[in-house]
């Protein structure tokens, strides 16, 4: 791993530090059933993310720190506040604290040994496209690039295009810089060949290469109207977002990223999902991944 860096940390921390800010237990409002539901159909109608009752504690927990920063009397008016057409931002804002990104490097590591495989099944295939459909903070369109780059090389055409509803998690992505404890599951050979380590007041932290970062971009995107530039993909990793959807959205979600899929291409998602019967052309190739099969589609087989 190269000892440069010119990172920038401590805004890093500083950062987390404010993502992290508490609120003293005599400060915290009270969030009845009803303002829940209205959180709960807010939330729905911003992203489609289905919130379970057991979820009651969680929104409160998030959201106080909004209620103090705008200093407002109670959830009531937060919810007010949040439909003023104006206060678009703030709409954002409480849609990045209620979506869930947990994530981490080469998470669940079949999906990068199949990668490994389909890209040795076609060395003659030019200008791979692959889609991290609900990135987070990046750990997994980066694993892809860096799967692609010890494949392929980093001077071949190959691009990863990220994307994301939450612009928190976008944009700690896009700065690509992470704690050494995120590198554990990162391959040896990987982590020297495609990361720099911090030193001095960045130690402790690691940036994911420049000639890595170059084949990876990141933009906003909500899964029920992706964004009509994304171009067709030749593979797309769909992992751990359909479980917050209610059955009949996650079929729409996978029938919208199945129209950015080429024929022929293949479709990841988490090892816990399961999208059996959602598309006449999908056909399974082992646990979570599938082959988007319509009729006459030339593909080799893995
Ligand atoms: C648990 S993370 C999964 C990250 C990564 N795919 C993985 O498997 O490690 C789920 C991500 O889905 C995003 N998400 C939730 N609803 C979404 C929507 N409607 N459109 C796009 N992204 C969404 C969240 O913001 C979150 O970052």
């Amino acid at each position: 791993m190269t000892m440069i860096l010119n990172m920038r940390s401590s805004e890093m921390r500083s950062l987390e530090t404010r993502s992290s800010e508490t609120v003293s237990n005599s400060q915290l409002h009270s969030l009845s059933k009803a303002e829940f539901g209205q959180f709960r159909d807010w939330l729905y109608q911003q992203a489609g993310i289905h919130l379970a009752d057991v979820k009651c504690s969680m929104v409160s927990g998030r959201l106080q720190k909004r209620l103090h920063a705008l200093q407002l009397p109670g959830f009531a008016a937060y919810l007010d506040y949040l439909k003023v057409p104006a206060h678009q931002q703030e709409r954002q804002t409480a849609l990045n604290l209620l979506t869930t990104n947990e994530t981490y490097f080469f998470r669940e590591d079949k999906h990068f040994q199949f990668l490994q495989k389909l890209l040795a099944a076609q060395p003659q295939q030019q200008n791979w496209q692959i889609w991290s459909a609900a990135a987070s903070s990046g750990q997994e369109a980066y694993s892809i690039a860096m799967t692609l780059a010890q494949q392929l090389g980093l001077n071949s055409r190959w691009q990863v295009s990220a994307t994301d509803i939450n612009t928190t998690v976008l944009e700690k992505a896009q700065r690509a810089i992470y704690s050494m404890d995120e590198a554990v599951k990162i391959p040896e050979t990987m982590l020297k060949a495609y990361c720099e380590k911090g030193v001095g007041k960045d130690a402790g932290w690691f940036r994911i290469g420049q000639h890595i970062r170059q084949h990876v971009s990141f933009s906003i995107t909500n899964l029920f109207k992706p964004d009509k530039q994304l171009p067709v993909f030749d593979l797309i990793f769909l992992r751990n977002v359909l479980i917050y959807f209610e059955a009949e959205d996650k079929k729409l979600i996978v029938n919208n990223v199945l129209r950015q899929l080429k024929p022929g291409g293949c479709l990841l998602v988490g090892h816990s999902e399961s999208i059996h019967g959602y598309h006449p052309a999908l056909v399974q190739l082992q646990p979570s991944c599938y082959r988007y099969s319509p009729e006459s589609s030339g593909y080799v087989t893995i």
